[in-house]
């Protein structure tokens, strides 16, 4: 499978497509690779990249200020898609990329994660026979109720190059009649992002810290936006009953995701702060800091699971399931889904000592990016 070139000049033209927070923390290692390996004459042939932010998160803290931390460059277009039902925010996305894509004439077209940019963007792509390579393809949940799911499976059939993160997402793969050669094991870009800022990560004497007086092990950190979580009255009641009393045991902050603080005012649902501080959605560092120097974490984010086994930090996961399942395999990851009961056994467990041990899964050693880039030059 190779990446015929469209134009005459030698340097490969890649899009990059990103619209929701985590898609941003994945490509800021392909960027700087890509710009790296641009400057690198020797072996390698110069590509350019051009950076589409499709404006599905437009809040800068969802969005500008993680630019600006991780310092990718502005993007070239922002197609100002906003919130929106699925059908409207993929719809929008389709017929404003094209436009990109028919003045760009890229070569391929990268795309990251699983959120409804990454499926817009692709189909895009495939049906103008461009090239698409998809960075954390073939993670399955198997829950067809998640649209994060419709966006996987979708988007790996139709890309050319599928980079995966860990061994179940080969198998995945294979199971859904993708070619092998199609198929390339590579690690996690999210760990590429995490171990450069490592240090600043682990800081326990940081700035974060101190704002909201905590103390190294001392607390727990919540994360919660799922629709399956919080679209619901009911189920986002019995969870913060649940957090509330485990908050009487350890104090637990909680940076909430847009989606999640309309859908508390929305069930009108009181919440008792004492011990249980909410704040608005943090800075990339920020989070990371505080998951880093928490007991334990809860949460129902994908890229927190595997940035939790990375850190050897316990992870609660709220749901039932997981596309992750080497963070259970060999990482410090239980699925609690949302029963009280689990979840307060096996926090009982962690402040006992009883937590879960890490290894770090193969490939997560910060150089994902390069492998990544070095087969897209070989292809081409
Ligand atoms: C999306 C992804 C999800 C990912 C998450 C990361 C899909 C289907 N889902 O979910 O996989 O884990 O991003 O955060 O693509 N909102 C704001 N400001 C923003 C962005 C969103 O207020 O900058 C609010 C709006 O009320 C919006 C709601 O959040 O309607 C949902 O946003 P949306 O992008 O549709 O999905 P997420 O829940 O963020």
């Amino acid at each position: 499978m190779k990446i015929k070139a469209r134009h005459k000049h030698d340097a490969m033209k890649i899009i990059c497509v990103v619209g929701a927070r985590p898609n941003f923390i994945k490509i800021a290692p392909i960027i700087e690779e890509i710009n790296n390996s641009s400057r690198n004459s020797g072996r390698r042939r110069n590509i350019t990249c051009k950076i589409v932010h499709t404006g599905q998160h437009y809040d800068y803290k969802m969005s500008g200020a993680i630019f600006k931390e991780l310092e990718i460059p502005k993007p070239d277009y922002n197609l100002g898609i906003g919130s929106g039902s699925h059908g409207l925010q993929t719809g929008k996305i389709m017929i404003e990329f094209e436009k990109v894509c028919l003045k760009e004439d890229p070569d391929l077209v990268l795309v990251v994660g699983d959120v409804n940019s990454t499926l817009a963007a692709s189909l895009v792509a495939a049906k103008m026979n461009i090239k698409v390579g998809h960075i954390e393809a073939g993670l399955r949940s198997f829950d067809r109720n998640m649209p994060e799911e419709i966006n996987r499976v979708l988007t790996d059939q139709i890309a050319d190059y599928l980079f995966v993160t860990e061994p179940s997402a080969i198998k995945n793969l294979l199971n859904e009649g993708i070619s092998r050669k199609k198929i390339f094991y590579v690690g996690n870009v999210m760990i590429d992002t995490l171990l450069k800022h490592k240090s600043s990560i682990k800081d326990q004497n940081s700035q974060i810290l101190k704002k909201f007086g905590l103390r190294p092990r001392e607390y727990a950190l919540l994360t919660l936006h799922r629709p399956s979580n919080v679209d619901d009255e009911e189920k986002i009641k019995k969870l913060f009953s649940v957090f509330e009393r485990i908050s009487q045991i350890i104090p637990i902050i909680f940076p909430a995701h847009p989606r999640t603080i309309d859908q508390i005012r929305r069930s009108g649902l009181k919440i008792k702060t004492n011990n249980l501080i909410i704040t608005e959605p943090l800075g990339y560092l920020d989070n990371l800091n505080l998951i880093a120097n928490s007991k334990f974490v809860m949460t129902d984010s994908g890229g927190i699971q595997e940035e939790t086994t990375v850190l050897g930090i316990p992870c609660l996961t709220l749901r039932t399931n997981t596309e992750r399942p080497v963070t259970i395999d060999v990482g410090t990851n239980i699925l609690v889904g949302r029963n009280s009961g689990k979840i307060t056994r096996e926090v009982k467990n962690i402040l006992a000592g009883r937590a879960k041990k890490n290894k770090i899964p193969k490939y997560w050693d910060g150089k994902t990016a390069r492998r990544i880039i070095a087969i897209i030059n070989k292809h081409y």
